[in-house]
């Protein structure tokens, strides 16, 4: 597949086992580029040698930057670290960043390639099924401040995009159905066909053999938003749905929620109070708690300090202006954007 953003344009490899030839594509389109990839300790014990290994077989030199799991590493001490490992090896403007991991390493090592000497290639191999069909397509990198989750980043794309779906084979079973809450986030938002597809592969194990197409179609997806939205100013939004609430509840620490969790119960929650004030096409909220459970996702809203879970969500970086912007469906396939006043938030929650 081709990825096509504004002006840019790159290639965007789906195919089981693509791990044993990520050396190969990286030397076809950058033949005498060194790679420095970038991963975490648990990746790297996984996978990481298989990377080397293919990159090596090239005749290619690569070096790895191996950072400790967790989300706490995507932080700015990290980046300086990153930077002077870069240093270390002698990486210049014309070598490869290879992001190798979830999330977490994709947006780091993608705000690494993005300022370090200006601006340098690279690569996502993402492993987990978060970062397949969502985080590393789109091209927002960052790291947390203190102050809050992604306040420091940029907008920059890869060179390429490599997916290995069987990958997330060694996910466990939290980390799976993070990714499985946006892929069927995708399905509720625009793609009925997907959604279909969901229903009747609808556990893990059913839906193992057929994830290589399930992540393409995740992909196109979010790519046709991206493509018609690139700097985040209106359809871009719409990749938000269940996470409103969702960002609320995972910033409330006491309920210790993953965001997969917290997502699955912003978008039940919503559908739930938009179905009842007539929004949404009734049946839609069965529709989807149903799917969500079938993939062991939570629906109900937990025990909170609901005035806390207000606040949060009015300080959602993605809702400054005064006037929230939530999504809600119109019914499986279709949302749309409903402006809300803050005070009206408790009709949906
Ligand atoms: N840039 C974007 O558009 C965007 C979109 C969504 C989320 N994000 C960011 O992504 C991050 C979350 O990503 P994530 O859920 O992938 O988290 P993560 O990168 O922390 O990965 C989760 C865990 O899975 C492990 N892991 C990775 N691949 C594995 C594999 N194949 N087998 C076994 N274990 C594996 C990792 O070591 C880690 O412990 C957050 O920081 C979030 O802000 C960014
Ligand atoms: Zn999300």
């Amino acid at each position: 597949m081709i990825a096509n953003i504004g002006n840019i344009s790159y290639p965007l490899y789906i195919e089981k086992g693509a791990l044993d030839t990520v050396g190969e594509k990286i030397a076809e389109k950058f033949p005498s580029a060194k790679v420095v990839i970038i991963t975490d300790d648990k990746v790297f014990s996984l996978y990481g040698k298989r990377v080397e290994d293919s990159i090596n077989a090239q005749g290619t030199e690569v070096n790895s930057i191996i950072l400790e799991q967790g989300e706490e590493s995507k932080s700015l001490a990290t980046l300086e670290h990153v930077f002077d490992k870069l240093i270390e090896y002698e990486t210049s403007r014309t070598d490869i960043i290879a992001a190798l991991g979830g999330g977490v390493i994709g947006d780091l090592a993608g705000f690494a390639a993005s300022c370090y000497l200006r601006g340098i290639n690279y690569v996502q191999i993402p492993t987990t099924l978060l970062a397949q069909v969502d985080s590393s397509i789109g091209g927002k990198t960052a790291v947390n401040l203190k102050q809050g989750k992604n306040l420091a980043g940029a907008f920059y794309h890869p060179s390429m995009v490599i997916i290995d779906p069987d990958a997330s084979e060694t996910l466990d079973d939290e980390n799976f159905a993070c990714g499985m809450a946006e892929v069927i986030k995708y399905a509720f938002i625009m793609d009925k066909d997907l959604y279909g597809i969901l229903n009747k592969y609808n556990s893990r194990s059913k839906i193992q053999p057929v994830l290589s197409d399930v992540i393409k179609k995740c992909c196109e997806d979010k790519l046709k938003v991206v493509q018609r939205d690139e700097k985040d100013n209106g359809l871009r939004l719409t990749l938000n749905f269940g996470h409103t609430l969702g960002h609320a509840l995972e910033k409330n620490q006491e309920l210790n929620l993953s965001h997969g969790h917290a997502v699955a119960i912003g978008m039940a929650v919503f559908t739930k109070n938009s179905e009842k004030l007539g929004q949404t096409k009734q049946g839609t909220y069965d529709q989807v708690i149903s799917l969500l459970k079938s993939f062991h996702l939570p629906i109900d809203m937990p025990e909170a300090d609901m005035q806390k879970t207000f606040e949060y969500a009015k300080r959602d970086k993605k809702t400054f202006n005064a006037k929230l912007k939530l999504i809600l469906l119109e019914e499986i396939g279709k949302c749309f954007i409903c402006p809300i006043d803050y005070e009206e938030l408790h009709k949906y929650i």
